[in-house]
């Protein structure tokens, strides 16, 4: 009976549901990670990145890669199924990256994310206005710059400055380190603890205010 009662009200749920809800969380968990894959990969193949942080940047792949498996399930699920994926490919990612072939992985990262593209809802792809940084400021001041001032950007686990860092990659990579990165404390556990309007103020705030915090 209580699973009948769940069966009926998930599909009412889905016939109703809007595109965000069908396209759901877990899809855009894996989406932003394959981005933020792309970029770390990138970064890695680029020949003035320290050692300090290519050796970070070996970690965070790999740990990334052992979970797009997982991540590809969850979201399959909630697309009931609409794509199909063979555990197999991903022991190939991991194999490729194990071997050093990181171009042949960059390419097939790039297919996966033609499969499974970050979507934005319409907020988080909004630029805000400059009348909005106050509030970005306060809540940076509050939150993130004790850790993202730049200070710990030499650290095994680099803290970047968030100014810089967004400036220097695509506002879309952005958004996907904004969606996958923020657990930095306690108060972010597994979950984004930020509303999507948060979110893109912020990435607004971070790209384009003018200050002597970006310097
Ligand atoms: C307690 C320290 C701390 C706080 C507070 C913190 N962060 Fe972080 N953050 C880190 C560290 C360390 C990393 C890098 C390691 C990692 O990715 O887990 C990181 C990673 C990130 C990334 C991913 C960067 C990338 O290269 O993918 C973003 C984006 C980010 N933080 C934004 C924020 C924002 C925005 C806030 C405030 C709302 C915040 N962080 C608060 C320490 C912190």
């Amino acid at each position: 009976m209580f699973a009948g009662v769940l069966f009926i009200s998930g599909a009412v749920l889905l016939s109703t549901a809007s595109v965000s809800l069908a396209y759901g969380e877990h899809s855009q968990r894996l989406a932003a990670n394959l981005l933020v894959l792309q970029g770390d990969l990138r970064k890695l193949l680029e020949t003035d990145t320290s050692d300090i942080h290519r050796h970070s940047l070996s970690l965070r792949i790999e740990e990334r890669l052992g979970l797009l498996a997982l991540l590809v399930r969850s979201a399959n699920e909630q697309n009931s199924a609409r794509n199909t994926h063979n555990p197999e490919e991903f022991r190939q990612l991991l194999f490729l990256f194990g071997s050093s072939e990181f171009k042949p992985l960059l390419s097939k990262l790039e297919s996966l994310s033609r499969k499974y593209p970050l979507v934005l809802s319409p907020i988080l792809q909004s630029t805000f206005s400059p009348v909005f940084f106050k509030k970005a400021e306060e809540m940076h001041l509050r939150l993130c710059s004790g850790c993202h001032s730049g200070a710990m950007a030499g650290n095994a686990l680099p803290a970047f400055d968030l100014f810089k860092q967004s400036r220097s990659i695509s506002r879309l990579e952005f958004a996907a380190r904004m969606l996958t990165g923020l657990r930095g404390d306690q108060l972010t556990s597994l979950q984004n603890p930020l509303t999507d309007t948060e979110l893109s103020v912020l990435i607004s705030y971070y790209r384009n205010e003018v200050n002597e915090l970006s310097k």
